[in-house]
């Protein structure tokens, strides 16, 4: 038999890389083998096959802040990182948080986006009775516990209510944990990296963790704690019950305040980079098989918005296209291995999602992005296609897709993108499949 379809490399199967063929029909993996034919046989030689990533936490600002990223440029810059599809946040304009807004987002995003995507609905002390509505368009949630930009807020007093319905939904939910009473208490005036770390200490996001963790208790609701930045929330999470999930990003795992220019704001983040022992404790937290997922916050800022005061300058990084080749460099040298990388970047992310992306196995999708590890580059901004335009790990080595498939079809050839807007799809999870 022919397939539509087949990639042939050195494939990731089951920890290591193998010489092998994948088998694609109608966008799916339908054989994973020694030889195969296809109707189109790609040759990779000695490349590397691996997942396409997905990244569950991008801020695309689509709409209403179109000046600093859109569906079309963030979903451009994730296919040119390896990554096939995103779940998008809700604090854009109008934040997501009615089905009406839900389905004008969607039909944005429909016609703009180059990689598949799920959408998150907000909750907010306004909107939480509407949740089991609301699950019916958005592929999960996320709860505000502390304000950032443009912020949607749910006080911790609702949060046992918003599990009880949560729990009726099987959607999962993401949560920006810093406590906003806690962060009332400490903030203060800020004047550089140092003041914002103290402005917003660990013991906020402790605080908020604790809260959900009591909330969630007793309802079997998928939770997931987004951007874990210091090493007392990775003690806390140690011994976490199954379903509840954590991510960490590239930012928080290689930056610290103690290496950077203190009065820079591009740097400026919430939650805020730390000194580097919590640097390091979420870099081992990724590399031992402790934390459940590699996420972005792809958070664009324009340079000139980045360019205020410290005090009033807006918090977050882009970091959608830089995540991965970042992390196949530092896999390279043997600081994670491939097969935690995958797990944090594919395999896990598409499990909490209900996605069937992230593995390389007959019935998922042929989401496979291709690698050359021996053509390490260094990241530049005029290289990436954010409409951030800078990047907060310039200079740092990486090592880019010089092809992307999503769901059978190349996005990415030798390192040129191929398609349309419009070509990427919102995912189907396994809650619409029931
Ligand atoms: O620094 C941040 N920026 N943290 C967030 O949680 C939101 C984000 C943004 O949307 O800019
Ligand atoms: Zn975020």
């Amino acid at each position: 038999m022919s397939h539509d379809i087949v990639l042939e490399g050195n494939v990731f199967i089951q920890d290591s890389f193998h010489q092998c063929c994948i088998g694609i029909d109608d966008g799916r993996i339908t054989a994973v083998k020694k030889i195969l034919k296809g109707d189109v046989h790609h040759r990779f030689s000695k490349k590397v096959l691996m997942p396409a990533g997905c990244d569950i936490h991008v801020h695309f600002r689509d709409p209403g802040l179109t000046q600093k990223e859109t569906f079309q440029t963030g979903s451009t810059a994730a296919v040119y990182g390896g990554i096939s599809c995103i779940f998008d946040m809700p604090n854009t304009l109008p934040q997501t948080t009615s089905i009406s807004i839900l389905k004008d987002k969607i039909n944005t995003a429909s016609r703009s986006m180059l990689c598949d995507y799920g959408l998150y609905a907000g909750i907010t002390d306004h909107n939480f009775k509407d949740v089991i509505e609301i699950a019916r368009m958005a592929q999960g949630f996320k709860i505000f516990l502390g304000s950032t930009t443009n912020s949607l807020l749910l006080s911790p007093l609702k949060l046992p209510l918003v599990f009880e319905m949560l729990a009726q939904t099987k959607r999962p939910v993401l949560c920006h944990a810093e406590d906003a009473k806690c962060l009332k208490r400490t903030q203060r005036m800020e004047k550089d990296l140092k003041d914002h770390h103290r402005s917003r200490p660990p013991l906020c996001e402790t605080t908020a963790i604790k809260d959900l963790l009591r909330a969630r208790a007793d309802h079997d609701v998928p939770l997931h704690i987004c951007h874990v930045s210091s090493k007392d929330s990775l003690d806390l999470l140690k011994d976490r019950p199954t379903k509840i999930t954590y991510g960490i990003t590239p930012h928080h795992s290689l930056l610290n305040i103690d290496s950077l220019p203190l009065s820079d704001t591009r740097y400026k983040v919430n939650p805020p980079l730390r000194p580097k022992e919590h640097m390091h404790a979420l870099f081992e937290a990724l590399s031992k098989d402790q934390a459940d997922v590699l996420e972005s916050d792809h958070a664009p800022h324009l340079l000139k918005e980045k360019n205020e005061e410290f005090n009033t300058a807006p918090s977050g990084v882009p970091g959608v296209e830089t995540m991965i080749p970042l992390f196949i460099y530092l896999a390279i040298k043997e600081k994670i291995s491939f097969s935690r990388l995958i797990d944090l970047t594919c395999v896990n992310p598409a499990k909490l999602t209900g996605i069937r992306k992230g593995s390389l196995k007959v019935g998922f999708d042929g989401d496979i992005a291709v690698y050359d590890l021996r053509h390490i580059s260094t990241v530049c901004a005029e290289m990436l296609h954010s409409k951030a335009e800078w990047t907060p790990f310039e200079g740092y080595n990486a090592v880019f897709p010089t092809n992307v498939f999503i769901r059978g079809s190349s996005v990415i050839e030798d390192g040129e993108c191929i398609r349309r807007p419009g070509f990427g799809n919102q995912v189907r999870t396994r809650e619409d499949n029931d």
